[in-house]
């Protein structure tokens, strides 16, 4: 176990280049899985994601050999077993990634309830129904589910709501499917088409037909493929917001603006500077932030994976912010450590006259103890911590919170920072962050 030690008040100066996208790097590796031929992944990121999908694949005895230089084969052969373990099952959302080439092999997956970060209660009722709309047979037991079929068929699926992972499993599972897929209300996240274009170097045809249509037409059998892994948006956003909120100036080598659109017209809004660039975009301060609101969306909106980052912004710019958080229902659980750090944070619920179409989760799964909206009050002066880390992407908004805060920090759960992000502080530290690791 270790820690990060962080002395703030450094700007943050100079380039630093984006690694493999998370959430698609892993779903490529349990795609290639229908073919008995290695295919070549280029660009994955180093990951706990990644690892632990590996580790999964290895345990099923499938193949996974990592090279040099971010590039990794991976293949379906001497895959015999269907079972997903519960420890392996509740390390990342993966398992029902899997339900695909299971079944497209064993015509049977045994499978956990996923994992991941617990920003609520994450259930996966959307996937079964869509598994249910091929022709999948469903047991539930209380801790997995066995999920059946001789063969998949094609068939029509409408999302009752926009998600990212039912979209991906309906598109690896539709894939060898009989027959021609409809699926409506798709989610529309880039990591969805690099998971498409994937496919169809396999061999597939999925096409989006429309922004919100996706139609699979089902072959018996995927060929090895050599790819290379989209970058992280998340990770762009994630230095942006880094070079703003210390008053730095940071060149972000393979950011790409049309992944990024809701984001830079926020920064535009609070007046952060950028240029884009054939090579990436830079990020630099111009003077004194301006408070502004966000409501996060699923894409193209504003991300909710970039709302802890950017509500660590809004703690230095003027006036006071709201941050309305729509798709995850209990995210704000890094507040409670801001505000040991002196920060002006409120959490409240907006009035909203049609919950169901605003919220992206399922209303039954909000609790009155969960708050969706954040009031934020700056410009403030942030104070140095000790804190753990609980997630991924309230470790990336914690560090952030550390490197602007007067005084020398320390975060426990280092481990949480790694499952979505590769070697973070040795990049920040060559944009002169102060940042260590030290064994616990
Ligand atoms: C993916 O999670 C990403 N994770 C998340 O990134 C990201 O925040 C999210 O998509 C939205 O873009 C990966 O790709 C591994 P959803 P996913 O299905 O697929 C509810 C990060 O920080 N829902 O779009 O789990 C769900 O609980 C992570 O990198 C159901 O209720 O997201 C959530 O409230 C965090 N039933 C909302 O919908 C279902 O069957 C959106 O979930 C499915 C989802």
């Amino acid at each position: 176990m270790e820690k990060f030690i962080i002395d703030g008040g450094n700007p943050l100066k100079g380039e630093v280049s984006l690694c493999g996208a998370k959430n698609s790097g892993f779903k490529l590796l349990i795609a290639a899985l229908y073919s008995n031929e290695p295919s070549t992944l280029h660009n994955f990121s180093k990951i706990g994601d990644v690892l632990t999908t590996a580790a999964v694949i290895k345990e099923l005895g499938g193949q996974v050999s990592f090279g040099e230089n971010h590039v990794l084969q991976v293949s379906g052969k001497n895959l015999t077993k269907q079972n997903l373990s519960q420890e392996s099952g509740q390390l990342s959302r993966a398992s029902t990634y899997f339900v695909g080439p299971l079944i497209h092999r064993f015509g049977k997956a045994v499978i956990p309830n996923p994992g991941g970060c617990q920003i609520g209660r994450r259930p996966i009722d959307r996937h079964l129904e869509g598994l249910k709309a091929l022709g999948a047979q469903i047991k539930e037991f209380p801790d997995h589910y066995e999920i059946l079929a001789k063969r998949l068929k094609g068939g029509y699926f409408a999302f009752p709501k926009n998600t990212h992972g039912g979209t991906d499993i309906m598109i690896i599972s539709a894939a060898c499917a009989e027959g021609k897929t409809i699926l409506e209300n798709v989610a529309q996240e880039p990591e969805v088409d690099d998971l498409i274009a994937f496919l169809n170097q396999m061999g597939g045809k999925v096409s989006r037909v429309e922004p919100r249509t996706i139609v699979v037409r089902g072959v018996d059998e995927l060929k090895p493929a050599d790819y290379t892994v989209m970058y992280d948006r998340n990770e762009a956003v994630t230095f942006a917001c880094a070079a703003l909120a210390t008053k730095g100036d940071v060149f972000v080598l393979h950011a790409e603006e049309k992944y990024l659109g809701a984001f830079l017209e926020a920064v535009r809004k609070v007046g952060g500077g950028y240029q884009i660039d054939r090579r990436g975009i830079r990020f630099y301060y111009q003077g004194q932030l301006r408070a502004t609101d966000i409501v996060t969306q699923p894409y193209p909106g504003f991300m909710t994976d970039w709302m802890g980052l950017w509500s660590i912004l809004m703690t230095q710019a003027k006036g006071e912010s709201i941050v309305h958080e729509t798709v995850f229902e209990n995210r704000f659980a890094f507040v409670n450590e801001l505000k040991k750090m002196e920060a002006k944070i409120e959490l409240f619920n907006p009035r909203v006259d049609n919950p169901e179409a605003i919220y992206n989760f399922n209303l039954e799964d909000d609790q009155p103890q969960y708050f969706h909206a954040a009031r934020i009050i700056g410009p403030t002066e942030l104070e140095a911590t000790t804190e753990e880390i609980t997630d991924v992407r309230a470790g990336a908004s914690l560090i952030l919170a550390s490197l602007i805060a007067k005084g020398k920090s320390e975060l426990l759960g280092v481990e949480h920072v790694e499952r979505g992000y590769e070697n973070l502080d040795g990049r920040l530290r060559l944009l002169g962050a102060k940042i260590a690791r030290k064994k616990l």
